[in-house]
């Protein structure tokens, strides 16, 4: 990954050279849907479905335009709406609340775990009112939310575990896949995912038949039949030429994930720990890294002496969603100390199925140089036995 001026570019998202092998695969796979002439609710959405439930080891997936309509869609397939409270981790990406709101029912902002970077029973249990029908937890980062005890608090109030799974295609919690853990669950394909489409897409996932077809409806006008519809729906549907990308995606996942863990694996045996704070996993949790998030206090110093070098990175969600403009009429005064922590100090940096092993080291060379330049102690002890005030490496 170098430039014209050979300076080595490391991207966040290290995923494109994988993607573009497949190219002309997707390619086939789409011109057979183009020349079939079913473009929406086809043949290929269907066996999508079918092979992504079979994945995750749930009884339903139901395709749908985007991860944010997916979240309003399972909520109002439970009859979550006006009037109805959900409540949601004050730290993750803006749809999260979004598709509370979008459906009508009240968010309600709990504050994440200091370790886990996920709501917990602790979290959420304090906010829970007679008003409240759902907790949300996302599986922020490729991490999974402690969904024991997230369950057995949700058992004990009679609520729905609604997993946004947006960002953990791949990951496991004891033995299982994030997306059969709560009572129904949500992704997304957003390019850039782990399993991300070449457009938007998003889907539900569920093992109630009686939800899962109450889905179907609300994602195409409500329909119950030809002109008969049961409920005020949207235009909601994964198209079947996302559903074609998709399926030659799919079958890759499992390796995918496991690149990237072998990349977080390497990061820490470099010796990134002894410099920053490392992401945690959830006990029992076997995360995807859909993003490595590293924490250091003077984050955007960190950032911008990366950049210098051709290292991107990005600070994610740096305004929580409590004080979000659009979130106002929800937020309240409360405190949520480990959500403002994170985007305060949280730090993405590279990561990905095409990351190489060289990419990493540089990179925990060049974050240990800058956090060790800042400090004014450039050249002491050097991160198992490399010279951290190498030059950026040129091939
Ligand atoms: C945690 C989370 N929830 C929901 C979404 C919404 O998905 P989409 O962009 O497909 O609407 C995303 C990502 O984009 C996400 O990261």
């Amino acid at each position: 990954m170098s430039d014209g001026a050979d300076v080595v570019r490391i991207p966040l998202f290290a995923i494109r050279p994988a993607i573009a092998a497949l190219i002309p695969e997707v390619a086939e796979r789409q011109r057979a849907v183009l020349e079939s002439g079913a473009y929406v609710l086809g043949p290929e959405l269907a066996e999508f479905e079918r092979d992504f439930a079979a994945y995750i080891g749930r009884r339903h997936c139901i395709g749908v335009a985007n991860g944010t309509e997916a979240i309003t869609i399972a909520l109002r397939a439970h009859d979550i709406g006006p009037g109805d409270e959900v409540v949601v981790p004050a730290l993750s990406f803006v749809a999260s609340a979004e598709g509370v709101v979008n459906a009508g029912a009240a968010p309600v902002f709990a504050d994440v775990d200091p370790t886990t970077d996920c709501m917990a029973a602790a979290t959420a249990e304090p906010l829970i009112t007679d008003r409240t029908r759902a907790i949300l937890p996302v599986h922020l980062f490729g991490n999974v939310a402690p969904m024991e005890e997230l369950n057995a608090l949700a058992e004990s109030r009679d609520l729905l575990v609604l997993e946004d799974a947006a960002q953990a295609v791949g990951a496991t919690y004891r033995g299982r896949h994030a997306g059969a853990l709560g009572g129904a669950a949500t992704f997304s394909f957003y390019p850039g995912k782990s399993l991300g489409a070449v457009g938007d897409g998003g889907a539900v996932l569920t093992d109630d038949d009686e939800v899962a077809a109450k889905v179907r409806r609300l994602r195409d006008h409500g329909a119950s039949g030809r002109w008969m519809h049961t409920e005020v729906g949207y235009t909601s549907r994964l198209d079947d030429l996302q559903a074609a990308a998709l399926r030659v995606f799919l079958p890759r996942l499992d390796a995918w994930i496991g690149a990237r863990r072998r990349v977080a694996e390497a990061y820490e045996a470099a010796g990134l720990g002894d410099v920053v704070r490392l992401p945690s996993a959830t006990p029992g949790a076997d995360p995807a890294f859909h993003l490595y998030v590293i924490r250091t206090p003077n984050r955007d110093d960190l950032a911008a002496r990366l950049a210098e070098i051709g290292i991107e990175t990005r600070a994610y969600y740096t305004t929580p969603l409590h004080r979000q403009p659009s979130m106002s009429p929800w937020a309240n005064g409360g405190a949520r100390p480990s959500a403002e922590r994170l985007a305060a100090e949280g730090l993405a940096i590279p990561m990905g199925q095409s990351l190489e092993p060289d990419d990493v080291e540089h990179v925990v060379d060049a974050i240990a140089a800058a956090i060790r330049g800042a400090r004014g102690d450039e050249g002491s002890s050097p991160v198992q036995g490399r010279d951290l005030r190498t030059a950026p490496r040129r091939r």
